[in-house]
């Protein structure tokens, strides 16, 4: 077996295991980081890693890890907190204001290393009327361990909280002594819950008041794509939200879900009255 065949061969088994579709356009990185993988493991023959990550789990995640893009930052679309600071939590508190327990149930599905779950759990702080007598469950699932591990321990660096007001800097983190980085305070911390998940298998994360997947599934199959999107539409509740990144959409799959436009993005919204049938989606854009 040759050096391409083997690279086929991992290309199908991480499609196979985590969903990520690694396609031709993709085969110069594919390459240049199985090298890179095999080299620092000091593995001298593709067909020694194949085997390894065939026999063993710890071996496929390390490569896994590798192949993984986890680019993120804190308020990354700043339009789509726009629109959750100023829509939709206003409707969740008109909607949710005489329910007891006053809950609000947030996933961030591929949170990578945090800055997406926590930049939600500020808005929240900062917004949410009488956010004390809410109970907010933000839980923010990855399939990266070591992405999981750097979000647990919630430091970052001057640089990565550029997009933070100096009010905000000051109300949530806390600098770590000696050092030119900040730690998310533990009431914002105590928000969110970090948990290791694979999209790419049936998942069940209980009923949502918000979804957000952002830039995941940019390189999962349409097939793939479409169980993920039928997912998270059935574990939304009524009124709750969909928030998906700028270059990924609802445009081929048939789930019945709102559109809502809010500057740049374009949010979904599962209706509040009861759905029967399925229809396309963006089957109504209404601006916010
Ligand atoms: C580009 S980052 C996006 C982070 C964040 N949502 C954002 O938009 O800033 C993509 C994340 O998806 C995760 N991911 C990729 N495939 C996954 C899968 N099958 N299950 C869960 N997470 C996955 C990666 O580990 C990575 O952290």
């Amino acid at each position: 077996m040759n050096t391409e065949t083997e690279l086929d061969e991992l290309r199908a088994l991480v499609e196979r295991r985590a969903g990520i579709h690694l396609d031709e356009t993709r085969d110069r990185f594919l390459a240049a980081r199985v090298r890179e993988h095999m080299q620092e493991r000091g593995i001298t023959s593709s067909s020694d890693l194949l085997g390894r990550v065939r026999r063993s789990n710890f071996e496929y995640e390390a490569l896994l890890e590798r192949l993984l893009t986890q680019e993120t930052s804190f308020f990354r679309y700043p339009s789509v907190f726009a629109a959750l600071r100023n829509t939709i939590l206003k409707e969740m508190h008109a909607r949710k204001f005489w329910e007891n327990p006053r809950t609000l149930r947030v996933w961030s599905a591929g949170c990578a290393t945090g800055e997406e779950a926590y930049s939600i759990a500020i808005t929240i702080a900062d917004a949410l009327m009488f956010v004390e007598a809410w109970e907010i469950e933000i839980l923010a699932t990855d399939i990266s361990a070591a992405a999981l591990r750097h979000a647990e321990r919630a430091v970052y660096s001057r640089r990565e909280l550029e997009a933070l007001t100096p009010e905000q800097l000051e109300t949530h983190f806390a600098r770590v002594t000696g050092t030119d980085q900040w730690q998310v305070r533990p009431r914002i911390r105590k928000m969110v819950r970090f948990a290791p998940m694979n999209l790419a298998e049936p998942v069940y994360a209980g009923r949502m008041d918000l979804v957000f997947c952002m830039n995941v599934m940019i390189y999962f199959t349409e097939e793939r794509r479409n169980a993920l999107l039928r997912g998270f539409c059935d574990t939304l509740n009524p009124g709750g939200y969909l928030v998906l990144g700028h270059a990924e959409s609802l445009a081929k799959c048939p789930v019945k879900l709102e559109s809502c436009r809010h500057g740049d993005s374009l949010l979904y919204r599962k209706p509040l009255a009861v759905v029967k049938e399925a229809a396309p989606a963006v089957a109504l854009e209404k601006s916010l």
